[in-house]
């Protein structure tokens, strides 16, 4: 745990509780392009994790705010719409609901769900740029770009296809050859061709606005390199390492597009902001929106020291939420700047890199049709195997493993059989438990206790595979005595052991409804509904007795079903479908 990013302090209850050192918090989540469905690479990348975070934080009655909404300009939706053959804001009213539900559907519980289209997103991000511009902030360059004389229209990046001059790739993009991976700028491709018209663009003439990001490289250098080197992911801490001594170029912040918020300036007809310059400013517009929503003041969550900003992201948002959207928000002055940018790295489908193209991939919507009450057990899944410090992979077996031998197996059995051996000796009301007065019991009490730091110190660290694992660890620990007891056999001898034993029991379920409750939100409902738990008893900072003698709980339910294998073998075969599919097109 990282010493100055909180204090030692004593909880009423007596445990030791950690006291955030911050008034407020403000957790943010990639803004998904609206241009398709989500798939759990997504989730598993920046949503999950946002969210467990974001849960705790709440259960610790800390003000959080958590903000994501659809990023619905730039080439992303402009080409979708093109292939459709349809507008772009039919695109991005499709998808902006559809996302929206999934997240929903998968409890990825944000204060707001906004998106960049709207006008008071227009409006900040135009006022943002036009703080930008009088303070001097940006360069006007001219230069040649290449231009499509038949659409009359300047060709962005991704609109423009040609040869790679690296590998010969016949169908590299302006920006980036996908078959060798190298960066590349529209100008060294060889022959290329406009997506529009299939034409050879021309090279014309144009205005732009330039971010010099070269002046703030010996500021981000200090507040980077210099200060966030340990409590930094590595992977995201040599990412801006690289960028930073590989020298910082000047960057354009405008595009000549029709899509997009208006340059707000005059002489800037035709132009829109660069998606990247108005996208991260979606996380203060839905700040704002929220805040008007909720009669609050949005500058608390921007503007105030005391406010922590944590922006989850995958990792090819790295540059642009480490170093470009920083150098914004420095150059207009007066925000606060990331705490931590957790990103992850990616996740693969069953040995595979995902591809919407190849139609490679487990999309939510079509996930819950298979699956309609398992979300928790996909998200489980997720974050046991999350890319925390290196791609991962999902396989469906290891996800009916995980389903079957720890959530049936280890949390659903414990809870199941507690409840059941109440009923069964004790009419269902949680037996007297004043007779706990051995050594064992103690230490039962005490494990129950760290758990909570246990998970809680992972969670300050975003180690998100270690918390929860932690937390099911107790769920271990309560089958472990349940066996090493034997209540079920101590009964014919001893009833009133018997009685403290089921009480102890009962506890740790009740305490597991709070600690996996980040993790697994409806599992944590149900254990809650199950035992009768008042919900004002649901806080981190919990006592260690949450049930008193004589509580009345709920008939026994199963949390989870043992998938088959069928099951298993259904999602296979509907990938390797997709897959001949996809590739039976691509081969006409
Ligand atoms: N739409 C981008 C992507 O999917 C993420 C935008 S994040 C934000 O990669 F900061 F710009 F909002
Ligand atoms: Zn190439």
């Amino acid at each position: 745990m990282n010493k100055d990013q909180s204090k030692i302090v004593n909880l009423p209850a007596g445990r030791q509780g950690r006291k955030s050192k911050f008034k407020r918090y403000t957790v943010t989540a990639a803004l998904p392009y609206a241009n398709g469905p989500l798939h759990i690479g997504h989730l598993a990348g920046a949503y999950l994790p946002a969210d467990i975070y974001a849960r705790y934080l709440r259960l610790k009655g800390e003000d959080v705010l958590f903000v994501c909404g659809s990023d619905e300009h730039g080439a992303a939706i402009t080409l979708r719409a093109k292939k459709d053959g349809v507008s772009p804001k039919e695109i991005v009213d499709k998808y902006h609901h559809l996302n929206k539900k999934s997240f929903e559907d998968f409890g990825i519980d944000f204060d707001i769900f906004h998106r960049t289209s709207s006008e008071l997103h227009h409006k900040t991000a135009a006022d943002f740029f036009k703080v930008l511009n009088d303070k001097d902030e940006f360069v006007r360059k001219t230069t040649e770009q290449y231009y499509d004389e038949e659409h009359q229209q300047f060709l962005a990046d991704r609109y423009i296809t040609g040869t790679c001059p690296k590998c010969d790739y016949g169908n590299a993009y302006g920006d980036q050859c996908e078959k060798c991976g190298s960066s590349l700028s529209p100008k060294e491709l060889i022959n290329p061709k406009s997506a529009l018209s299939g034409n050879q663009p021309v090279l014309k003439e144009t205005k732009h606005w330039y971010l010099p990001m070269d002046k703030y490289e010996r500021w981000l250098k200090e507040w980077i390199i210099d200060g966030h080197k340990d409590d930094w992911k590595p992977n995201v801490f040599g990412q801006c390492k690289s960028w930073i001594e590989g020298g910082l170029k000047q960057r354009a912040m405008t595009r000549d597009l029709d899509w997009g918020v208006k340059v707000p300036l005059e002489g800037a007809e035709g132009k829109v902001l660069y998606v990247w310059l108005d996208a991260p400013i979606g996380y203060i517009s839905a700040t704002k929106q929220w805040a008007a929503d909720n009669d609050k003041n949005w500058e608390d969550y921007w503007k105030d020291n005391d406010t922590k900003l944590v922006h989850f992201i995958g990792k090819d948002n790295i540059v642009f939420h480490c170093i470009i959207f920083p150098i914004l928000l420095k150059a207009h002055g007066g925000f606060i700047l990331p705490d931590n940018v957790p990103a992850n790295e990616f996740l693969n489908l069953e040995g595979d890199k995902f591809s919407t193209s190849r139609n490679w991939a487990v999309w939510l919507n079509e996930y819950l049709d298979d699956f309609p009450d398992k979300q928790d057990v996909l998200r489980y899944v997720l974050c046991a195997n999350a890319p925390e410090t290196k791609d991962n992979d999902f396989t469906w077996r290891d996800f009916q493993a995980r389903n079957n031998n720890e959530l049936v197996a280890n949390l659903g059995n414990f809870v199941n059989r507690v409840i059941t051996l109440v009923h069964k000796f004790y009419d269902g009301k949680m037996p007297d438990g004043s007779e706990k007065d051995t050594v064992e019991d103690t230490k039962l009490l005490d494990k129950i206790m760290d758990a909570y730091d246990y998970v809680e110190q992972h969670l300050e660290n975003y180690e998100f595979r270690a918390a929860q694992s932690e937390a099911m660890n107790l769920a271990r620990i309560g089958n472990k005595y349940l066996a090493d007891n034997e209540p079920w056999k101590l009964i014919k001898t001893d009833k009133k052991r018997t009685g403290a034993i089921l009480n102890n029991s009962l506890q740790i379920a009740a305490h597991l409804s709070i600690l996996l409750a980040p993790f697994l939100p409806s599992t944590s409902n149900k254990i809650a509904g199950l035992l009768n738990l008042n919900k004002s008893k649901l806080s981190w900072d919990a006592e260690d007795v949450l049930l008193k003698s004589g509580h009345q709980i709920n008939k026994a339910e199963l949390l989870f079903a043992k998938i088959e294998d069928w099951e298993i073998e259904t999602q296979i075969e509907k990938l390797q479908k997709a897959k001949e599919k996809a590739q039976s097109i691509s081969n006409i």
